[in-house]
């Protein structure tokens, strides 16, 4: 079967995809286009949606993409920064004027246009732009305006058309929740304009992605490395349905820095799942651990536990001789395309790709990814399809390089001198607060303006409220040297922090598997768990009070692609379950909870 196609350009990471879910979840597929991609590459589809921007402001400039796009007989609908291009090209002005912000009013003047089907006189919708459409050419309408509130100020050319050319713009949104009736104006372009027909289930999906790889891989077999994670396990489960298992070769490397237990539940689900037989295992928790004694920089770790995984692997390829099969990989859609923003390539992936088997492997063509065009909320719907638990598919993600980043070091070399000074200048800024606070005698990675920080975070002593939160992001904007907060749950005040050297120790990576795991319990027991994005425990090697030789930092985030993370704020029976559990363990001399947003802090601590 055929399916019909919306093109996404892609001028903004997150709005794209986006937009890319909201039309697939209306069963049409859809996929991102890159803004200089050749006009070949628009062909085959219904229709095209030109994303929004969120830094972008074209200032009345030309900007860089294909206009070709303008020659195809489709219909084009912009957002935000899409609808101010689309009114320029046709000789409409775009003036730097006209900012709107949050959630606005939007009245529809074109009542009775098919893209308005549905809707209400005046609807709710989210608004984000510093430029703005002042005039629009011929055979263009103005199809709406907006204001904040009755009575107030209106801006024109919120909504523009031409039924001439199918050409159509919204100044704001859709795509965001904030745009209530967004997913509505979605599906009105989609099938009252593009014409397109709803067949892109998922049952359909898997049939022909079924018949691909039967052509693909023919009589060969298929080589592939199993995480254990979401994405490995159902490539693994559709290509056993496909090919059969006794044409798969699993291979599974525990690196020692996985959660308690994990690679034997690994294992044990795989078997569970079909894979008795080719199911390879290599405990290569020694290795990595030794190669990580005395290192101390985030970033030097994050290399070394890519190298090391090369060697390791290079060994279990050689000895597994792989050399006449396809190689399998569990690469998702995201994963294939270049976005903007803060994301980073999957360490275990990238590395994994550089082993010279695989080069040899990818060079010549030969590697089956069934998923490479499924977002996660799909590959999640595949896989519970394929009968893989729920707990499985539910399950956080968890980054390539593990506990390993969540392990913070310290070579006792850090210039403490600057200290002093950003204490009296936080102490300063939280006078009119109740509360107090102190700097950590550590550095974590942060992100700021889409670079790369490592800052000290800032200890608050109490107050854990959803006010703090606030005080947090004001802190940290106007405050140097400066890009984490977290707040004390332990039942004491804590005065002084005394940093400890420490690197990572098969010690200290058992005792935070330990604390990792019954924080995992508690979110579950207390139904938290599946309404946060992750929660990253992170052992910090300060002594505070004279306490203990490590303090706990749990990091709750809500996110929907990691991009950016707002802190979850959790309820005071689940931290208080937490900072209990955790305080049972000697060598611990505090607990604190993370509340800082992406930007400034990343979700991972390093
Ligand atoms: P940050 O810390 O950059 O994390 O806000 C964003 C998301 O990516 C995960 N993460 C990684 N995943 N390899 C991975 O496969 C990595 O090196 C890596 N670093 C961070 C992190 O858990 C979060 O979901």
């Amino acid at each position: 079967m055929k399916f019909d196609k919306i093109g996404v350009i892609d001028f903004g990471g997150q709005y794209a995809h986006l937009i890319a879910t909201k039309v697939r979840r209306l069963n049409v597929y859809s996929e991102i286009r890159q803004p200089d991609d050749p006009i070949e590459k628009f062909t085959g589809y219904k229709g095209i949606i030109i994303s929004g921007s969120p830094s972008l402001s074209s200032f009345g400039e030309d900007s860089e993409y294909n206009k070709r796009i303008y020659e195809l007989d489709i219909p084009i609908l912009g957002f935000c920064f899409g609808h101010q291009e689309i009114a320029k090209h046709y000789g409409g002005r775009v003036i730097n004027g006209g900012r709107e912000w949050g959630e606005t009013k939007f009245r529809i003047l074109k009542k009775g246009h098919p893209l308005f089907e549905g809707l209400s006189e005046v609807e709710s919708v989210f608004m984000s732009h510093f430029d703005s459409v002042d005039a629009v050419g011929e055979s263009f309408e103005e199809y709406g305006i907006s204001y904040l509130a009755e009575g107030k100020e209106i801006h024109r050319f919120a909504a523009i058309g031409s039924d001439k050319y199918k050409r159509y713009g919204f100044q704001f949104h859709p795509e965001v929740d904030d745009t209530v009736n967004g997913d509505k104006m979605i599906a009105n372009f989609v099938f009252n304009i593009c014409r397109c027909t709803p067949n892109w289930t998922m049952d359909e999906f898997i049939k022909q992605q079924m018949e691909k790889i039967r052509y693909q891989v023919k009589d060969k077999s298929v080589f592939l490395l199993v995480s254990g994670g979401v994405d490995s396990t159902v490539a693994a489960v559709l290509l056993k349905e496909i090919l059969g298992a006794e044409r798969l070769r699993l291979l599974h490397i525990d690196n020692g820095l996985m959660r308690k237990g994990e690679s034997r539940k690994v294992l044990e689900r795989l078997k569970r799942l079909g894979f008795e037989q080719n199911l390879f295992f290599k405990d290569a928790s020694n290795i990595f651990i030794d190669a990580l004694k005395e290192v101390y920089e985030p970033e030097k770790k994050r290399r070394i536990i890519g190298d090391t995984f090369i060697d390791v692997f290079t060994k279990e390829a050689e000895r597994l001789d792989i050399s006449s099969y396809l190689l399998g990989q569990g690469t998702i859609y995201p994963d294939t395309i270049e976005t903007g923003g803060t994301k980073r390539a999957d360490t275990i992936k990238t590395h994994h790709n550089r082993v010279p088997v695989i080069q040899k492997m990818i060079e010549e063509g030969r590697i089956v990814e069934p998923l490479s065009e499924l977002y996660k909320v799909e590959v999640r719907e595949i896989g519970l399809r394929l009968g893989i638990d729920e707990d499985l598919i539910n399950r956080h993600p968890f980054p390539g390089p593990g506990l390993g980043v969540r392990v913070l070091c310290n070579d006792g070399r850090d210039d403490l001198s600057d200290m002093a000074g950003i204490e009296k200048n936080v102490t300063e800024f939280l006078s009119p607060f109740n509360t107090d606070a102190i700097v950590l005698p550590v550095k974590s990675v942060g992100v700021k303006a889409d670079l790369r920080s490592y800052e000290r975070p800032v200890l608050f002593n109490s107050g854990y409220s959803e006010k703090i939160f606030e005080i947090a992001s004001d802190l940290l904007a106007k405050i140097k040297g400066i890009n984490r907060c977290v707040v004390n749950i332990s039942p004491y005040k804590i005065r002084t922090a005394k940093p400890l050297k420490a690197y990572i120790t098969k010690k200290r990576l058992d005792l935070l598997r330990e604390i990792d795991d019954i924080v995992n319990s508690i979110l579950h027991h207390r139904g938290v768990y599946n309404k946060i994005w992750q929660c990253p425990v992170v052992i910090v090697p300060v002594s505070l009070n004279e306490r203990g030789e490590e303090m706990v930092v749990i990091r709750p985030v809500l996110s929907e692609r990691a991009m950016t993370a707002k802190a979850a704020f959790l309820p005071g029976e689940v931290i208080k379950d937490i900072s209990e559990a955790i305080l049972k363990f000697k060598e611990i001399s505090g607990v604190a909870i993370d509340i800082t947003s992406k930007p400034p802090g990343t979700i991972e601590w390093e």
